[in-house]
Protein backbone atom coordinates (compact mmCIF):
# COMPACT_ATOMS: atom_id res chain seq x y z
CA UNK A 1 0.00 0.00 0.00
CA UNK A 2 1.02 3.51 -1.33
CA UNK A 3 0.84 5.79 1.57
CA UNK A 4 0.56 9.82 0.48
CA UNK A 5 0.32 11.87 3.47
CA UNK A 6 -1.62 12.38 6.36
CA UNK A 7 -4.63 14.74 6.23
CA UNK A 8 -5.45 17.76 8.58
CA UNK A 9 -8.16 17.85 10.25
CA UNK A 10 -11.44 19.66 8.84
CA UNK A 11 -11.90 23.08 10.35
CA UNK A 12 -14.71 25.64 9.12
CA UNK A 13 -13.07 28.42 7.53
CA UNK A 14 -14.66 31.76 6.35
CA UNK A 15 -12.69 33.15 3.03
CA UNK A 16 -12.13 30.04 0.89
CA UNK A 17 -14.05 29.60 -2.23
CA UNK A 18 -17.14 27.14 -2.44
CA UNK A 19 -17.73 23.80 -0.66
CA UNK A 20 -21.53 22.09 -1.28
CA UNK A 21 -23.39 19.32 -1.28
CA UNK A 22 -25.11 18.24 -4.26
CA UNK A 23 -27.66 15.06 -3.94
CA UNK A 24 -27.27 11.84 -6.65
CA UNK A 25 -29.20 12.68 -9.46
CA UNK A 26 -29.40 9.48 -11.52
CA UNK A 27 -27.05 6.18 -11.93
CA UNK A 28 -27.26 4.73 -15.36
CA UNK A 29 -24.90 4.35 -18.48
CA UNK A 30 -24.38 8.18 -19.89
CA UNK A 31 -21.47 9.92 -20.68
CA UNK A 32 -21.81 13.28 -22.31
CA UNK A 33 -18.70 13.84 -22.28
CA UNK A 34 -16.32 10.90 -23.31
CA UNK A 35 -18.86 9.08 -25.19
CA UNK A 36 -21.43 12.31 -26.51
CA UNK A 37 -24.56 10.81 -27.64
CA UNK A 38 -23.81 7.18 -27.44
CA UNK A 39 -26.90 5.59 -25.16
CA UNK A 40 -25.80 3.55 -23.09
CA UNK A 41 -22.24 4.55 -22.61
CA UNK A 42 -19.44 1.89 -21.73
CA UNK A 43 -19.82 2.26 -18.12
CA UNK A 44 -22.19 3.04 -15.03
CA UNK A 45 -21.74 6.58 -14.15
CA UNK A 46 -23.21 8.20 -10.26
CA UNK A 47 -24.61 11.58 -11.61
CA UNK A 48 -25.21 14.68 -9.61
CA UNK A 49 -26.16 18.14 -10.54
CA UNK A 50 -28.81 20.12 -13.19
CA UNK A 51 -31.56 18.13 -14.91
CA UNK A 52 -30.21 19.00 -18.43
CA UNK A 53 -28.18 15.89 -17.98
CA UNK A 54 -28.46 13.92 -21.34
CA UNK A 55 -26.64 11.71 -23.52
CA UNK A 56 -25.41 14.97 -25.76
CA UNK A 57 -24.92 18.64 -23.54
CA UNK A 58 -23.94 21.27 -26.10
CA UNK A 59 -24.03 25.23 -25.63
CA UNK A 60 -25.32 26.61 -22.32
CA UNK A 61 -26.65 24.21 -19.62
CA UNK A 62 -27.53 26.55 -17.04
CA UNK A 63 -29.59 28.40 -19.34
CA UNK A 64 -31.25 25.37 -20.61
CA UNK A 65 -31.59 23.06 -17.14
CA UNK A 66 -34.39 24.02 -14.91
CA UNK A 67 -33.27 22.14 -11.20
CA UNK A 68 -30.21 20.99 -9.37
CA UNK A 69 -29.80 18.65 -6.79
CA UNK A 70 -26.90 20.87 -5.69
CA UNK A 71 -27.59 23.21 -2.66
CA UNK A 72 -26.24 25.80 -4.72
CA UNK A 73 -29.88 26.76 -7.06
CA UNK A 74 -27.53 28.74 -9.41
CA UNK A 75 -25.15 26.10 -10.36
CA UNK A 76 -26.50 23.42 -12.98
CA UNK A 77 -23.70 22.14 -13.65
CA UNK A 78 -23.40 17.68 -13.97
CA UNK A 79 -20.50 16.42 -11.57
CA UNK A 80 -20.17 12.32 -12.49
CA UNK A 81 -18.02 9.59 -11.62
CA UNK A 82 -18.12 5.89 -12.19
CA UNK A 83 -19.66 3.70 -9.83
CA UNK A 84 -18.31 1.31 -6.99
CA UNK A 85 -19.26 -2.15 -6.97
CA UNK A 86 -18.49 -5.06 -4.51
CA UNK A 87 -17.09 -8.46 -6.78
CA UNK A 88 -18.22 -10.66 -4.40
CA UNK A 89 -14.69 -12.56 -3.55
CA UNK A 90 -15.99 -16.45 -4.02
CA UNK A 91 -19.27 -16.37 -6.10
CA UNK A 92 -17.88 -13.34 -8.76
CA UNK A 93 -21.74 -11.80 -8.26
CA UNK A 94 -21.27 -7.76 -8.22
CA UNK A 95 -23.52 -5.60 -5.99
CA UNK A 96 -23.47 -1.51 -6.13
CA UNK A 97 -22.22 0.13 -3.35
CA UNK A 98 -24.46 2.65 -1.94
CA UNK A 99 -23.51 6.03 -1.57
CA UNK A 100 -23.72 8.55 1.68
CA UNK A 101 -23.22 12.29 2.38
CA UNK A 102 -19.81 13.26 3.03
CA UNK A 103 -19.96 13.97 6.79
CA UNK A 104 -19.77 16.69 8.37
CA UNK A 105 -21.91 18.50 6.14
CA UNK A 106 -22.03 22.12 7.19
CA UNK A 107 -24.18 25.29 6.28
CA UNK A 108 -27.75 23.92 6.58
CA UNK A 109 -27.17 21.06 4.11
CA UNK A 110 -29.19 18.38 5.97
CA UNK A 111 -31.02 15.99 3.87
CA UNK A 112 -28.53 15.21 1.07
CA UNK A 113 -29.33 12.08 -0.56
CA UNK A 114 -25.85 9.93 -1.51
CA UNK A 115 -24.60 12.07 -4.18
CA UNK A 116 -20.80 14.47 -3.49
CA UNK A 117 -19.06 17.15 -2.14
CA UNK A 118 -17.82 20.06 -4.51
CA UNK A 119 -15.55 21.99 -3.97
CA UNK A 120 -14.51 25.53 -5.71
CA UNK A 121 -11.25 26.49 -4.44
CA UNK A 122 -9.50 29.73 -5.30
CA UNK A 123 -6.48 29.50 -3.41
CA UNK A 124 -5.68 26.71 -0.19
CA UNK A 125 -8.65 25.61 2.08
CA UNK A 126 -8.36 28.41 4.25
CA UNK A 127 -7.33 31.24 2.08
CA UNK A 128 -8.62 32.79 -1.29
CA UNK A 129 -5.89 35.36 -2.05
CA UNK A 130 -8.34 37.09 -4.35
CA UNK A 131 -6.26 39.97 -4.53
CA UNK A 132 -3.19 38.80 -5.86
CA UNK A 133 -4.57 35.70 -7.62
CA UNK A 134 -8.31 36.13 -9.41
CA UNK A 135 -10.12 33.57 -10.40
CA UNK A 136 -11.65 33.42 -13.86
CA UNK A 137 -15.27 31.07 -14.15
CA UNK A 138 -15.48 28.78 -16.36
CA UNK A 139 -17.84 29.55 -19.56
CA UNK A 140 -20.49 28.02 -20.98
CA UNK A 141 -19.51 24.87 -22.64
CA UNK A 142 -16.72 24.14 -20.91
CA UNK A 143 -15.93 20.49 -20.23
CA UNK A 144 -13.00 18.33 -18.63
CA UNK A 145 -12.10 14.65 -17.42
CA UNK A 146 -9.60 13.68 -14.47
CA UNK A 147 -7.72 10.44 -14.69
CA UNK A 148 -8.28 7.71 -16.77
CA UNK A 149 -10.24 4.31 -16.81
CA UNK A 150 -7.30 2.78 -18.09
CA UNK A 151 -4.38 4.13 -16.13
CA UNK A 152 -2.51 1.56 -14.42
CA UNK A 153 -0.31 3.92 -12.10
CA UNK A 154 -0.91 6.93 -10.56
CA UNK A 155 -1.36 9.60 -12.96
CA UNK A 156 -2.42 12.74 -11.14
CA UNK A 157 -1.63 13.38 -7.92
CA UNK A 158 -5.12 14.68 -7.04
CA UNK A 159 -6.59 11.17 -7.52
CA UNK A 160 -7.13 9.44 -3.52
CA UNK A 161 -8.47 6.65 -1.67
CA UNK A 162 -9.40 6.85 1.91
CA UNK A 163 -10.17 4.26 4.50
CA UNK A 164 -12.69 5.75 6.91
CA UNK A 165 -13.35 4.66 10.20
CA UNK A 166 -15.74 6.54 12.32
CA UNK A 167 -15.24 10.06 11.55
CA UNK A 168 -11.33 9.56 10.64
CA UNK A 169 -11.04 9.94 6.97
CA UNK A 170 -7.38 8.39 7.37
CA UNK A 171 -3.88 9.05 5.27
CA UNK A 172 -4.41 9.56 1.53
CA UNK A 173 -4.18 6.41 -0.71
CA UNK A 174 -3.09 6.28 -4.51
CA UNK A 175 -5.26 3.02 -4.44
CA UNK A 176 -8.37 1.15 -3.20
CA UNK A 177 -7.66 0.55 1.10
CA UNK A 178 -6.80 -3.05 1.04
CA UNK A 179 -8.88 -4.04 4.53
CA UNK A 180 -12.23 -3.59 5.14
CA UNK A 181 -12.73 0.43 6.46
CA UNK A 182 -15.64 0.51 9.05
CA UNK A 183 -17.05 3.53 7.94
CA UNK A 184 -16.68 3.50 4.07
CA UNK A 185 -14.46 4.27 1.31
CA UNK A 186 -13.51 8.15 0.74
CA UNK A 187 -12.66 8.80 -2.64
CA UNK A 188 -11.45 12.45 -3.85
CA UNK A 189 -10.95 13.87 -7.57
CA UNK A 190 -8.94 17.43 -7.78
CA UNK A 191 -9.15 19.25 -11.14
CA UNK A 192 -6.32 21.09 -12.92
CA UNK A 193 -6.26 24.68 -11.86
CA UNK A 194 -5.00 26.11 -15.57
CA UNK A 195 -7.35 26.49 -18.92
CA UNK A 196 -5.80 27.01 -22.38
CA UNK A 197 -8.64 30.12 -22.33
CA UNK A 198 -9.59 29.15 -25.79
CA UNK A 199 -10.89 25.45 -25.83
CA UNK A 200 -13.89 24.80 -24.01
CA UNK A 201 -12.91 20.57 -24.74
CA UNK A 202 -10.76 18.77 -26.65
CA UNK A 203 -10.23 15.31 -28.23
CA UNK A 204 -9.14 13.81 -24.72
CA UNK A 205 -11.16 16.55 -22.85
CA UNK A 206 -7.55 17.00 -20.63
CA UNK A 207 -5.33 18.55 -23.01
CA UNK A 208 -6.96 21.85 -23.06
CA UNK A 209 -6.07 21.78 -19.10
CA UNK A 210 -2.88 22.14 -17.47
CA UNK A 211 -2.07 20.34 -13.28
CA UNK A 212 0.62 22.91 -11.91
CA UNK A 213 -0.31 21.09 -8.32
CA UNK A 214 2.85 18.96 -7.18
CA UNK A 215 0.95 18.14 -3.89
CA UNK A 216 -1.67 15.97 -2.92
CA UNK A 217 -4.61 17.74 -0.71
CA UNK A 218 -6.18 21.28 -0.73
CA UNK A 219 -2.78 23.33 -1.52
CA UNK A 220 -2.42 26.31 -3.88
CA UNK A 221 -1.67 25.53 -7.67
CA UNK A 222 1.90 26.82 -8.56
CA UNK A 223 1.19 29.59 -11.51
CA UNK A 224 -0.33 28.57 -14.82
CA UNK A 225 1.97 27.93 -17.52
CA UNK A 226 2.16 30.33 -20.83
CA UNK A 227 0.09 27.73 -22.95
CA UNK A 228 -2.78 27.87 -20.31
CA UNK A 229 -2.67 31.14 -18.48
CA UNK A 230 -6.20 30.99 -17.55
CA UNK A 231 -6.35 30.50 -13.61
CA UNK A 232 -9.63 28.47 -13.02
CA UNK A 233 -11.51 27.52 -9.68
CA UNK A 234 -9.82 24.25 -8.62
CA UNK A 235 -12.85 21.70 -8.88
CA UNK A 236 -12.63 18.73 -6.69
CA UNK A 237 -15.44 16.39 -5.79
CA UNK A 238 -15.50 14.12 -2.49
CA UNK A 239 -17.78 10.73 -2.14
CA UNK A 240 -18.13 8.72 0.49
CA UNK A 241 -18.90 4.82 -0.86
CA UNK A 242 -20.83 2.75 2.16
CA UNK A 243 -18.91 -0.39 1.91
CA UNK A 244 -19.83 -1.44 5.56
CA UNK A 245 -22.67 -4.04 4.55
CA UNK A 246 -20.15 -5.65 2.60
CA UNK A 247 -17.15 -6.10 4.74
CA UNK A 248 -18.72 -9.42 6.00
CA UNK A 249 -18.40 -10.86 3.25
CA UNK A 250 -14.42 -10.01 2.43
CA UNK A 251 -12.55 -12.81 3.45
CA UNK A 252 -9.29 -11.77 5.94
CA UNK A 253 -6.11 -11.04 4.09
CA UNK A 254 -7.71 -11.71 0.72
CA UNK A 255 -7.28 -8.93 -2.42
CA UNK A 256 -10.28 -5.83 -2.18
CA UNK A 257 -13.04 -6.81 -3.44
CA UNK A 258 -14.53 -3.47 -4.34
CA UNK A 259 -14.26 -2.58 -8.07
CA UNK A 260 -15.36 0.48 -10.42
CA UNK A 261 -18.24 0.40 -12.61
CA UNK A 262 -15.74 -0.45 -15.72
CA UNK A 263 -13.67 -3.13 -13.42
CA UNK A 264 -10.36 -2.22 -14.52
CA UNK A 265 -8.20 -1.29 -11.33
CA UNK A 266 -7.80 1.73 -8.46
CA UNK A 267 -5.80 3.45 -10.57
CA UNK A 268 -8.42 4.25 -13.15
CA UNK A 269 -10.68 6.53 -10.42
CA UNK A 270 -11.87 9.18 -13.06
CA UNK A 271 -14.51 12.03 -12.50
CA UNK A 272 -16.02 14.00 -15.24
CA UNK A 273 -17.47 17.83 -15.00
CA UNK A 274 -19.70 19.46 -17.02
CA UNK A 275 -20.30 23.48 -16.29
CA UNK A 276 -23.58 24.97 -16.19
CA UNK A 277 -23.66 27.74 -13.75
CA UNK A 278 -26.24 30.39 -14.53
CA UNK A 279 -24.68 33.20 -16.22
CA UNK A 280 -22.12 34.75 -14.09
CA UNK A 281 -23.21 33.10 -10.80
CA UNK A 282 -19.87 31.40 -10.46
CA UNK A 283 -17.83 34.09 -11.33
CA UNK A 284 -19.20 36.20 -8.59
CA UNK A 285 -18.93 33.79 -5.82
CA UNK A 286 -15.11 33.67 -7.12
CA UNK A 287 -14.80 37.11 -6.93
CA UNK A 288 -15.74 37.04 -2.99
CA UNK A 289 -14.65 35.75 0.13
CA UNK A 290 -17.68 34.91 1.72
CA UNK A 291 -19.20 31.67 -0.31
CA UNK A 292 -17.19 28.69 1.73
CA UNK A 293 -19.89 26.68 4.31
CA UNK A 294 -22.52 29.02 4.69
CA UNK A 295 -21.29 32.46 4.54
CA UNK A 296 -22.29 32.93 1.29
CA UNK A 297 -24.07 35.98 -0.01
CA UNK A 298 -23.84 36.80 -3.46
CA UNK A 299 -25.10 33.38 -4.99
CA UNK A 300 -28.42 31.81 -3.95
CA UNK A 301 -28.92 28.52 -1.87
CA UNK A 302 -31.63 26.05 -1.64
CA UNK A 303 -32.56 23.48 0.99
CA UNK A 304 -31.19 20.30 -0.10
CA UNK A 305 -35.38 18.89 0.46
CA UNK A 306 -36.21 21.10 -2.91
CA UNK A 307 -32.65 20.29 -4.57
CA UNK A 308 -33.81 16.36 -4.05
CA UNK A 309 -36.66 16.92 -6.12
CA UNK A 310 -34.79 17.52 -9.17
CA UNK A 311 -34.71 14.49 -11.75
CA UNK A 312 -33.97 12.83 -14.97
CA UNK A 313 -35.78 10.23 -16.39
CA UNK A 314 -33.70 6.52 -16.21
CA UNK A 315 -32.63 6.63 -20.57
CA UNK A 316 -31.05 3.63 -20.40
CA UNK A 317 -33.51 1.10 -18.45
CA UNK A 318 -31.12 -1.41 -17.17
CA UNK A 319 -30.53 -2.75 -13.82
CA UNK A 320 -27.85 -1.87 -11.77
CA UNK A 321 -28.20 -2.55 -8.71
CA UNK A 322 -29.00 -5.93 -6.81
CA UNK A 323 -26.85 -8.72 -6.85
CA UNK A 324 -25.59 -8.89 -11.01
CA UNK A 325 -23.33 -11.52 -12.74
CA UNK A 326 -21.95 -9.10 -14.74
CA UNK A 327 -21.09 -5.16 -14.89
CA UNK A 328 -23.57 -3.45 -17.16
CA UNK A 329 -22.35 -3.06 -20.22
CA UNK A 330 -19.09 -4.91 -19.41
CA UNK A 331 -20.29 -7.88 -21.89
CA UNK A 332 -20.02 -5.74 -24.70
CA UNK A 333 -16.93 -4.51 -24.37
CA UNK A 334 -14.68 -4.48 -27.96
C1 LIG B 1 -32.46 14.10 -23.99
O1 LIG B 1 -32.23 14.15 -25.37
C2 LIG B 1 -33.29 13.58 -26.13
C3 LIG B 1 -32.83 13.51 -27.58
O2 LIG B 1 -32.40 14.76 -28.01
C4 LIG B 1 -34.55 14.40 -25.93
O3 LIG B 1 -35.62 13.83 -26.65
C5 LIG B 1 -34.91 14.41 -24.45
O4 LIG B 1 -36.00 15.25 -24.22
C6 LIG B 1 -33.72 14.90 -23.62
N1 LIG B 1 -34.03 14.70 -22.22
C7 LIG B 1 -33.82 15.63 -21.31
C8 LIG B 1 -34.14 15.24 -19.90
O5 LIG B 1 -33.38 16.74 -21.57
C1 LIG C 1 -23.26 -14.41 -4.39
O1 LIG C 1 -23.40 -14.16 -3.01
C2 LIG C 1 -24.40 -13.21 -2.65
C3 LIG C 1 -24.32 -12.94 -1.18
O2 LIG C 1 -24.46 -14.10 -0.44
C4 LIG C 1 -25.75 -13.75 -3.11
O3 LIG C 1 -26.79 -12.88 -2.75
C5 LIG C 1 -25.70 -13.92 -4.61
O4 LIG C 1 -26.94 -14.44 -5.07
C6 LIG C 1 -24.59 -14.88 -4.97
N1 LIG C 1 -24.47 -15.03 -6.40
C7 LIG C 1 -24.54 -16.22 -6.99
C8 LIG C 1 -24.38 -16.22 -8.48
O5 LIG C 1 -24.70 -17.25 -6.37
Amino acid sequence: MKWLSTVAALVPLAQAGLRFPCSTLTIQRLDPVVEPGRSPSAHVHHIVGGNAFNATMEGDVGARATCTTCQMAEDFSNYWTAHLYFKHPTNGSYHRVPVIPVQPLLGGSNGAQGGLTVYYTQFDLSRDNIQQQPITSFKPGFRMTVGSPTATEREHIGLSYQCLTGMNRGPLLANFPDGPCSGGIFTTHHFPPCWDGKNLDSPDHQSHMYNTVNTDYFNNAPPCPASHPVRVPQVTFEITWDTTKFNSMWPSGTPNPFVWSFEGNGYGTHGDYMFGWKGDALQRAMDKSECFYDGCGSITKQAMATANQCTVPDMIGEETDGWLSELPGMSMKV
